[in-house]
């Protein structure tokens, strides 16, 4: 299983000093959430261990290699998958045909064969419980029933760690659970940095809760410790003093 190491990690566009010596691990099978006020640099981070910004200073390692000079598409040939936006299904192809394409994409040692291909299309689906969709244009589909389909177009992608930033915004309400249960039954082993405001999700699915505020990590524990801290309640939930 494979390693996020951030070290000391900045950012600042121009003189804004968005992301302050943020250093953490995130190994084996843990799910971790992170968590702050708006404006806390919670996107940014995302932004930075997927390549979609470059850090200014620090370092990016995964499995031990340096990898925050590489783009989005080489991060994701390594594994480091974060969700694609709805933008980024393929309009007019079903979403059976979204998920083909996704699986013809992971990394993998050996040229697949056909079957190893369906099977990963079926198991991508089914993980999602889109089999009944599969035929479906992508247009036809709800919101909420897309989320799910970029869902499983990541999981197809075979990632040793899934980056999901808010996975239910966007989603009307009605659909915003469905989605949410969706992220909450993401196989158990696998690594997932998950940045998500609803509170009870987060406290009863991440094993590790890492608090941003100021850009900085503020707090960085499993969600008892989390839950516990003065601190903590005080700038996030606006209690204590
Ligand atoms: N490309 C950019 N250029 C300049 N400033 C930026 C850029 N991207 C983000 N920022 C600033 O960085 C700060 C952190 O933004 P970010 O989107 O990471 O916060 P967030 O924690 O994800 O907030 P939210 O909970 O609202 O999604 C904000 O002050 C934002 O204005
Ligand atoms: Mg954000």
């Amino acid at each position: 299983m494979k390693r996020l190491q951030l070290q000391a990690v900045n950012m600042r566009f121009g003189p804004l000093h968005v992301t302050r010596d943020v250093s953490f691990d995130i190994s084996t099978g843990e799910r971790a959430a992170i968590i702050g006020p708006n404006g806390a640099g919670k996107t940014t981070l995302v932004n930075i261990i997927a390549g979609e910004l470059h850090h200014t200073s620090g370092q990016i390692l995964f499995d031990g290699e340096d990898v925050g000079t590489l783009s989005v598409a080489q991060r994701a040939q390594r594994g480091l998958v974060r969700t694609f936006q709805i933008s980024r299904l393929f309009t007019g192809l079903t979403v059976e045909e979204n998920v083909r394409v996704a699986a013809l994409h992971r990394k993998q040692e050996n040229k697949p064969s056909r079957d190893d291909i369906d099977t990963a299309v079926h198991a991508g689906m089914s993980k999602l419980q889109i089999s009944h969709l599969a035929h479906k244009e992508v247009d036809s589909l709800s919101l909420g029933e897309k989320r799910l389909v970029e869902l499983s177009l990541a999981l197809t992608q075979s990632p040793s760690l899934l980056l999901l930033d808010e996975p239910a915004a966007g989603i009307p309400r009605s659909e915003s659970r469905m989605v949410l249960d969706a992220v909450n039954a993401l196989p158990s082993d696998l690594p997932v940095i998950l940045i998500e405001h609803d509170m009870d999700l987060v406290f009863s699915w991440a094993k590790r809760i890492i608090v941003l505020a100021g850009g900085a990590v503020l707090k960085d524990g499993d969600p008892q410790l989390i839950a516990a801290d003065e601190h903590v309640q005080r700038i996030y939930f606006g209690r204590g003093e």
